[in-house]
């Protein structure tokens, strides 16, 4: 009996590939097959689809998030879409709060510091920072993700506000001391954070982005980082990732870190066997995965 043919856009866990050996054949690129595990790196458009052949049926993404996957071209093909929910939204919620306390405490700031070799000593007010405890932690996406970050900044003494599509944006955006993103990447999410919004922000308040770069219109950023317009920034995700602007390497009140929001070894792990299971539903079993999303 021949096997389902399954292409992998990247390099993924052994353990992911063994598992997909198991009961599919991989093939070196789209064309001819029948489903596809795509690294959130692979754009998933049109003429993508279209080089992988009418006998493609299903696409599992390698991420929760699905901005490279152009779901309306893959619902006209008839090809099914699956994505990697819950299994990693408590190591992104850690991470988000990682580097908030990084941002607010200095911990990524005095690091530099010291690896600098510059003269410091202790004093009383010396690298003082900010605490979560009685602040206000706006989190922009309730979902999953942003629900668990809540839910660990209370833990720290933070009080979560949620900031939802239907909610005024500025007003809550207004009252918060960090804003940190977790919507999807949509045509109406991007560039949520605009030069209006973070002026709508307070000059002591500071934004969190371990959601999708283009969440944020990052010229915008720089210019209100640079004139005091908010307090700081942490960023897990970049508007033109992999790259980095200039400004931001260069400001000391921003932590930085390389999308890493998802990146612990069982969570990937467990996001790559989720991906499997989809495509084992789809192909083996005909039948729509748990995790679908077209
Ligand atoms: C990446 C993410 O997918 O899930 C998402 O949307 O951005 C991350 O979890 C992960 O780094 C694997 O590509």
């Amino acid at each position: 009996m021949t096997r389902p043919r399954v292409h992998v856009s990247g390099k993924i866990p052994v353990v992911v590939t063994e598992a997909l050996e198991r009961d599919f054949e991989l093939v070196p690129g789209p064309g001819g097959a029948d489903g596809i595990l795509s690294l959130i790196t692979t754009q998933v458009d049109a003429d993508y689809l279209d080089g992988a052949g009418p006998q493609l049926a299903i696409v599992a993404n390698y991420g929760v998030g699905l901005d490279n996957v152009d779901l309306d071209a893959a619902r006209t093909r008839d090809v099914r879409v699956a994505n990697t929910p819950d299994v990693l939204t408590k190591a992104t919620a850690e991470l988000t709060i990682a580097v908030t306390l990084s941002l607010i405490r200095r911990v990524a700031e005095g690091d530099r510091l010291l690896r600098s070799q510059k003269t410091w000593s202790f004093s009383l007010d010396f690298m003082l920072g900010e605490g979560l405890q009685d602040r206000t932690f706006t989190i922009v996406g309730p979902g999953r993700i942003g629900r668990e970050t809540a839910r660990l900044a209370e833990a720290f003494g933070a009080r979560p506000v949620f900031a939802g599509r239907d909610d005024d944006l500025h007003a809550l955006l207004a009252d918060a001391d960090v804003v940190s993103l977790h919507c999807p990447l949509t045509p109406e999410t991007h560039h949520l954070i605009d030069t209006a919004a973070l002026a709508a922000m307070r000059p002591s308040a500071v934004i969190v982005n371990t959601a999708r770069g283009a969440i944020v219109d990052e010229t915008a950023l720089v210019d209100a980082l640079v004139s005091g317009g908010i307090a700081g920034a942490a960023l897990d995700v970049f508007e033109h990732e992999p790259r980095v602007s200039e400004e931001l390497l260069r400001l000391e009140n921003v932590v930085l870190t390389p999308h890493i929001g998802s990146g612990t070894r069982r969570t990937r792990e467990a996001m790559g066997l989720l991906a499997v299971a989809a495509l084992r539903d789809v192909l083996l079993h005909d039948r729509r995965p748990a995790n679908a999303v077209v």
